[in-house]
């Protein structure tokens, strides 16, 4: 990731809507697929966690799931697969700060956290890849072209290993929001990507770290793709202030969970935004 970062960066306007519905239209149909979910699951019916057809989604229409997930034979692809430890990543690659001469503009933060499974024990030596836009909500990527600054100091890919404890931690920016194409005047709350890689390919699983009181978070169908407030609030990294590095940067805590009922929600296979 560090060698290819535009390979890392989220193809946003791939993600082009067929129709383009109003910010009021798609929080209307947002409130009723709300409702009608809880409806159904207070009458005894078990819906999965995410909703892969979620119509206010609209530029995943024609591209999420409609089949139930078939079980490859992992043994083929795992013979791919690579193994990371400590000694493959170094320790500046979790600086997002560092890899240019100069320092990138933005609000410095750190954000740390535990990777964890159901019964919270940690898990150690683990690669764990961040991908973010810039403080002026910009993708180092050739389909990202609205007219917000790159900044020549700033990448936004960085990858740590877990340390024994299972913990990790990133030095960056505070990505700003962003417009996508998904309705009209579409913004994407400000977020970090995250991947999890697990011991093989496998195992590899996404998902995206939010910020406190974003005021895009009841406007995005992202976020709200996933049904239930409990798992859209564990996308959340909490403010720490004994995280917060005087004098340096603001702290943020995302902690992990790979299985079991507190699992972080994680992203279907071709979820990049
Ligand atoms: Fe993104």
């Amino acid at each position: 990731m560090a060698e290819n970062p535009q390979a890392a960066a989220a193809p946003e306007t791939l993600l082009a809507a067929p129709d383009q519905a109003t910010q009021s239209q798609i929080n209307e149909e947002t409130a009723v697929l709300h409702a009608e979910y809880e409806r159904r699951v207070a009458s005894g019916e078990k819906l999965p966690r995410t909703v892969y057809d979620f119509p206010p989604y609209r530029s995943s229409i024609l591209r999420h799931p409609t089949k139930n997930p078939k079980l490859v034979d992992p043994e083929t692809i795992e013979l791919w697969s690579p193994a990371y430890g400590q000694r493959d990543v170094a320790a500046i690659e979790s600086d997002l700060t560092l890899q240019h001469s100069g320092e990138p503009l933005g609000e410095r933060i750190t954000v740390t956290g535990r990777l964890l499974d159901s019964w919270g024990r940690p898990l150690r030596n683990q690669l764990i890849e961040i991908w973010q836009a810039n403080s002026a909500g910009r993708y180092i990527h050739q389909r990202d072209q609205h007219p917000a600054p790159l900044d020549p100091n700033f990448t936004g890919a960085g990858r740590a290993v877990t340390n024994d404890n299972g913990e990790y931690t990133f030095t960056t920016i505070k990505p700003g929001p962003y417009p996508w194409k998904n309705h009209i005047n579409a913004w994407r709350p400000a977020h970090i990507h995250f991947s999890v890689f697990g011991q093989s390919f496998t195992q590899r699983l996404i998902t995206q770290m939010y910020f406190p009181g974003d005021p895009l978070f009841p406007l995005d169908p992202i976020y709200n793709s996933i049904r239930d407030q409990k798992d859209r609030d564990r996308l959340i990294g909490l403010y720490d202030h004994d995280l917060t590095v005087p004098e340096f940067s603001m702290g943020y805590r995302f902690d992990i969970v790979v299985d079991g009922p507190d699992a972080t929600w994680f992203e279907p296979e071709e979820g990049e935004h």
